[in-house]
């Protein structure tokens, strides 16, 4: 199977992966011939790209990292975390244990069950597979948010698991994550859907306390751990102090287990800014266009130190798949096959050597013609090879 961009997808071509919608109910199956009405529900829908089974790219498989039920019970808590009626949840307590509240309480307990549940199989998910390798899935417009801090806490756990954090770390580090954009979902659900170029002023000011409403939301609960709510709070800090909300210097240190932050940016933030901005880029909240994985993480290494700390940049860069098996291709230069530049094809095997020189079974020539015969291409010992990732062929 390979990639293809939503506004090439044709009636007639078959799907290579189901398409879910924001619940994650099946709405079309593998295998599915896709008709007229299809092609259209799917674009509304807000897809950029599906995958698709077309002759030449049969043997391609396609693997998500965590499990499509890590990804339900994820969406669900985010879901009911935007959703929470916090009159609701005060009333509740109110009737408990008789004591009015007069500040806006905390998270509910059904909520922070759910959120439990998600960051377990999270976890489980990605310590389980044997090389751990992310790459953006597919994203959904009109749940971005919900999307978004999944995506984030995964690329999050990979980074730490890089740095080999104990479980019990991995698991405030995927809360934390999971929890980063809390403010915003209290905030303002349209802060959520606007693109972030088109903000009006006070969304804009709305935008710059997102962290310390989330903070505080998590501070108001005692079962909260304290790390949790300073990784909420800080995830927006830059290296150089040119962040927000306090302008706070990262301390450039690894981020080692057991750390106190002192004073610095907290481990936790360092990892969440990434894995925050890599997803932001590849789904198109910075600049209107999105960013291929390639690009995206080049924006990361060029924002790398005053932004970023380095040894995270570094460990982010060995997790990203950014030539994932069914991505698009062209070949720009070569060493070792320098007869095939210029010609287009889908990433057939991912080298676990190297994630920079996979096989490629390539599709088109020089002069996109068809290839009477897919050719694949091992390019692991290519030293020069580069690639464009394309969305399409
Ligand atoms: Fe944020
Ligand atoms: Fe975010």
């Amino acid at each position: 199977m390979r990639q293809i961009g939503v506004n090439n997808l044709k009636p007639g071509m078959v799907l290579g992966r189901p398409i879910y919608d924001q619940n994650y109910r099946k709405l079309l199956a593998e295998g599915t011939k896709i008709d007229p009405l299809s092609v259209q529900r799917i674009r509304e829908m807000g897809f950029y790209y599906v995958y698709i089974l077309e002759s030449g790219t049969e043997s391609i498989q396609v693997e998500d990292l965590i499990g499509i039920e890590a990804r339900k019970v994820s969406s669900q808590a985010l879901n009911q975390i935007a959703l929470f009626d916090t009159d609701t949840v005060a009333r509740d307590r109110m009737r408990r244990t008789g004591i009015s509240q007069e500040r806006e309480p905390g998270l509910d307990l059904e909520t922070k069950r759910t959120v439990n549940r998600a960051i377990k199989l999270m976890v489980n998910d990605v310590t389980r597979v044997r090389r751990p390798v992310y790459f953006p899935g597919v994203h959904l417009a009109d749940n971005q948010i919900i999307n978004h801090s999944t995506n984030v806490a995964i690329l999050s756990l990979l980074i730490g698991l890089g740095f080999t954090l104990e479980r019990d770390d991995m698991m405030l580090l995927a809360k934390a994550a999971l929890y980063h954009d809390l403010g915003k979902l209290r905030l303002d659900p349209d802060l959520a859907s606007v693109h972030p170029l088109d903000r009006t002023e006070a969304q804009r000011d709305m935008y710059l306390m997102h962290p310390q409403m989330g903070a505080i939301l998590l501070e108001r609960d005692p079962t909260i751990n304290i790390h949790i709510t300073m990784a909420v709070l800080q995830h927006h800090e830059k290296q150089d102090g040119s962040g927000f909300p306090s302008g706070m210097k990262g301390s450039g240190e690894m981020p080692k287990a057991n750390r106190e932050s002192r004073g610095t940016i907290h481990r936790f933030a360092e990892i969440i800014a990434v894995a925050d901005y890599f997803d932001n880029l590849v789904s198109g909240k910075i600049e209107r266009e999105l960013f291929t994985p390639i690009e995206a993480v080049e924006e990361i290494v060029r924002r790398t130190p005053s932004w970023f700390n380095e040894h995270i940049t570094q460990m982010a860069m060995s997790v990203i798949n950014t030539l994932p098996e069914g991505s698009n291709v062209e070949i720009l230069e070569s060493s070792t096959h320098y007869e095939y530049v210029g010609y287009r094809g889908v990433v057939s095997k991912v080298n676990p050597e190297n994630l920079n020189r996979p096989t490629v079974t390539l599709l088109y020539d020089k002069f996109h013609e068809r290839l009477e015969e897919p050719v694949a291409v091992d390019f692991a010992d290519d030293y020069r090879l580069k690639v464009d990732f394309l969305y399409d062929l």
